[in-house]
């Protein structure tokens, strides 16, 4: 269980973060706008049952993801809370790289209050409640993951005032949002943009392109795409080496890489 941290809060108070953040207000979700999270949770998890890594899977009932609708964060965060001490806030869209971060090193994830259109559902100019909440969240249950990104946000916080944001920035696009990970000798899923994406879920898995094995190095020098499917995914041996690997890493070692 998790025990609160007063020092953590004091320090989250400090950091400023909250100035961006704006009310849920669950109710204002229209029956369409649920029922365009119903579709597309209807319409991924069938795919992604035997192709994504199994915590992604455990989270969902965990957090009671499996119910119809887009969830009421503040139900959703006490279950979030209790298991790993994360909680998700509510934002009207994205956010600045230092905000993000400086959110993330508090267990903080951000969830866009809104959902994409009944009539475009694989389009997506900034990322909706469907890919921060669906994509992101069911991770944060699992304690290996939980305590990645806390550092990847400390970590994300020096790099940028270190001037080195884009190599931070390449770390976590190729492991928490485009990443592949091996469990039990198989190539799955692992990051958020892939679990919550239609289209890239089967390219990443089934197209004609590169899997090369993750190293950090070649995770800090590939660039990625934020406009079309990546040119290649990377493959950790495990959700558990990626994350150990990442929250090893101090802003020397991310200095070694990006130079
Ligand atoms: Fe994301």
């Amino acid at each position: 269980m998790f025990q609160p941290d007063f020092t953590q809060t004091a320090d989250r108070q400090r950091s400023g973060w909250r100035d961006f953040l704006v009310a849920q207000d669950w109710e204002h979700f229209t029956d369409e706008e649920h029922g365009v999270w119903d579709r597309l949770f209807a319409r991924q998890v069938p795919y992604l049952g035997s192709r994504i890594v199994t915590p992604f899977l455990e989270g969902l009932p965990q957090l009671g993801l499996d119910r119809p609708g887009i969830p009421n964060l503040d139900r959703l965060n006490e279950r979030l809370a209790k298991l790993t001490g994360w909680h998700c806030v509510s934002v009207p869209g994205l956010v600045p790289d230092e905000i993000f971060f400086a959110m993330l090193a508090d267990r903080a994830f951000p969830i866009g209050n809104f959902i994409r259109g009944a009539d475009s559902l694989d389009y997506l100019e900034e990322p909706d409640c469907f890919h921060d909440i669906f994509g992101h969240v069911p991770m944060l249950a699992n304690h290996h993951v939980a305590r990645l990104m806390e550092a990847l946000g400390r970590l994300g916080t020096e790099a940028i005032e270190a001037g080195i944001g884009e190599t931070i920035a390449r770390l976590y696009w190729h492991t928490v949002e485009f990443g592949l990970a091996r469990e039990d000798g198989e190539v799955k899923i692992l990051g958020a943009g892939l679990a919550s994406s239609f289209g890239e879920a089967h390219f990443a898995i089934e197209a004609d392109v590169p899997r090369p094995r993750f190293t950090l190095r070649d995770a800090a020098q590939t660039a990625y795409r934020s406009d079309a499917f990546q040119p290649l995914y990377l493959v950790s041996d495990s959700l558990e080496d990626v994350a150990a690997a990442l929250e090893a890493l101090d802003l020397g070692g991310l200095q070694r890489l990006a130079g």
